[in-house]
């Protein structure tokens, strides 16, 4: 309902200039135009939207609000394009002014969505001329030689679903995994594996991602307490650096086992990602070096070379520095996102036009100091942004860093195994108890469709910023905000069609007239608005609210109003409401990254 929103506006500044022509022409000359501040009703009983600007208006108009809200609805009254759309505008209060849709305007926006793949959602209008640059999502981008952890899994949920979002709208969206796979960390783990295991270094799939891990916690311990073990890693890291071929040919095969596993989370998860990792900018960090050099940003301290942050202070209130370039002459992780910066939105690399990071909070001071340094390097183009997204840290349900019950770090691997197979049992136990018999694969399309779903609906559900707490008994509830709540409403809506409801076909009019539906179908005409919203905030937990929402107000038009088996008209008008349910049901979980069943 935007567009309705955008006309109702347009109508709102057309009564304001009718009544206060010389006020608004003045305004409007100073650039500050007259707003009268249309929003949602802030209650049911309001209508559909409140416009309460005439307060604010007061002081500069030099009336009562009362008066201004009087003459604004006078001036509405007597335009037609605003009686097409609202029933006759009411004030209330000190001059707040409320407005109601006409039911037929309603009923006929709920027509025009069915059948409609975008649901009433406009393509995002992208600026023409040259062909604008992507959208880039950096996200997942886990660390070679390690186990990908929660936080990676929470950056992949969380970015896919933005990335979803944003290539429903319209957008060209590059989806990149920025994957630790540089620095010396690589210096150390060869040195380590020529002594112990040289076979990983030339056999492809001599080790896997397990003994990878525990061979990189073995060299980093011996990084960390033998001297010469810390000068050979070095010379190693120099080698790869240098491009030593038998160096580059051990990097290339780890990498690639870390990469198999990596890709199995992938597909489990149906994620889409490029990867680009640390390693591609590379031969990009010494002309960061040179640019900043240039632009006369970059300080030398004690050897280092540094750009001092404006507004970051540290103890004793000294400027905070971002090293670019260590004392040996070594680039650090900063170094290599200014050098991405560089690239994604440079002309001669991707020109992107937006660049979405989804990292833990915890990052967020590495963030805003590259993307200070990139800005006053002149590297970010007026209408380019640059925007951190970051979430809080997983925690068990003890409220601590999520371990297993030994203790260890938890394997996504183990935790997706475990969603799928608790689905599993809650779902054999359903069948038993309704005495139902079903396929073994129609089971495992059951449990793996809810068991992955809730997963990822949990950690999508919360707003992102704050810590999470996993539990795998809430994310696989049938009841309250969980990604089971949501399928079954959708395999609810399939079995009115089985029991002989038309939801293909319907009349060019439809009639509602029980509050039930007119909360549906408001419910209903709400979903362009709520993408927009998650486009612009990049919050997925309002899309996930927003569906729970509707699921629950579907619920209860279903439970107290008879669809098969009342009368025409109301019969087919109420089926064209299940059917519109359904679709946005099925379109929201989409893009949250979840299939919907048909049965469950
Ligand atoms: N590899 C990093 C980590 O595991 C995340 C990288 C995020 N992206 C970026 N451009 N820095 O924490």
């Amino acid at each position: 309902m935007l567009s309705v929103v955008q006309a109702l506006n347009a109508r709102l500044q057309a009564a304001l200039e009718r009544a206060f022509p010389e006020a608004s022409a003045q305004a409007r000359a100073a650039d500050s135009p007259l707003d009268l501040q249309l929003g949602p009703a802030s209650k049911p009983e309001f209508g559909d939207f409140q416009a309460n600007g005439a307060l604010g208006l007061a002081r500069p108009l030099g009336q009562p609000p009362r008066r201004i809200a009087e003459a604004i609805v006078a001036a509405l009254a007597t335009d037609p394009a605003f009686n097409a759309l609202c029933q006759p505008a009411a004030i209330a209060g000190p001059g707040f002014i409320n407005l109601t849709l006409k039911p037929e305007l309603l009923a006929a926006q709920v027509r025009e969505r069915l059948g409609d793949p975008r649901l009433g959602v406009e393509p995002a209008t992208i600026p023409s001329g040259d062909s604008p640059g992507p959208v880039i999502v950096d996200f997942s981008s886990p660390n070679i030689a390690k186990e990908m952890h929660v936080g990676h899994l929470r950056s992949t949920i969380i970015g896919d679903c933005l990335a979803r979002v944003l290539e429903f709208r319209g957008h060209r969206v590059l989806r990149l995994n920025h994957v630790g796979d540089w620095g010396t960390q690589f210096g150390m783990l060869i040195t380590h594996l020529k002594q112990v295991a040289p076979e990983a270094l030339n056999t492809a799939d001599a080790v896997d991602l397990g003994d990878l891990v525990a061979f990189y916690r073995e060299a980093k311990q011996r990084f960390d307490s033998d001297e010469v073990f810390q000068s050979s890693s070095r010379e190693e890291v120099v080698k790869l650096q240098g491009g030593d071929p038998i160096s580059l040919k051990a990097w290339g095969l780890l990498c690639d086992q870390s990469r198999r596993e990596f890709q199995k989370i992938y597909d489990r998860l149906n994620i889409q990602l490029s990867e680009r990792g640390e390693s591609f900018y590379n031969p990009r960090l010494q002309a960061v070096v040179a640019d900043l050099d240039k632009s006369g940003l970059l300080v030398s301290d004690d050897g280092a070379r540094c750009v001092f942050l404006e507004g970051v202070t540290g103890k004793e209130g000294k400027p905070m520095p971002l090293i670019v370039q260590k004392s040996d002459g070594g680039f650090n992780y900063a170094t290599t996102d200014l050098a991405a910066i560089r690239y994604r939105l440079g002309p001669d690399g991707d020109g992107a036009g937006r660049v979405i990071y989804v990292t833990d909070a915890g990052q967020a001071s590495h963030f805003a100091a590259v993307f200070q340094v990139a800005e006053r390097a002149g590297w970010r183009p007026a209408a380019v942004s640059l925007e951190h997204v970051p979430f809080g840290l997983v925690q068990g349900a003890d409220g601590k860093k999520l371990k297993t019950r030994a203790g260890d770090t938890v394997r996504l691997r183990d935790l997706l195994d475990e969603a799928v197979e608790r689905a599993e049992a809650d779902l054999r136990r359903r069948l038993q108890e309704e005495e139902r018999t079903e396929t073994e694969s129609f089971i495992q399309e059951v449990a793996t469709t809810v068991g992955l779903g809730a997963v990822k609906y949990a950690d999508l559900s919360t707003n992102r910023i704050t810590n999470y707490q996993f539990s795998f008994d809430r994310m696989l509830a049938l009841q309250g905000n969980t990604a089971p709540y949501l399928l079954y409403a959708v395999v609810r809506i399939q079995g009115i069609a089985r029991k002989g409801g038309d939801l293909v076909a319907f009349p060019d009019q439809l009639l509602f007239n029980e509050p039930q539906e007119w909360a549906l179908v408001r419910q209903l005409l709400q979903f362009d608005a709520v993408i927009a919203e998650v486009e612009a905030d990049l919050l997925p937990n309002r899309l996930c609210n927003y569906l729970f929402e509707l699921s629950q107000i579907f619920n209860r038009f279903y439970d107290q109003v008879p669809v098969l088996k009342a009368e025409e008209p109301a019969r087919s008008s109420r089926l064209a409401l299940c059917r519109l349910s359904a679709d946005t049901l099925r379109l929201g979980l989409g893009l949250l990254g979840i299939p919907s069943l048909e049965r469950m």
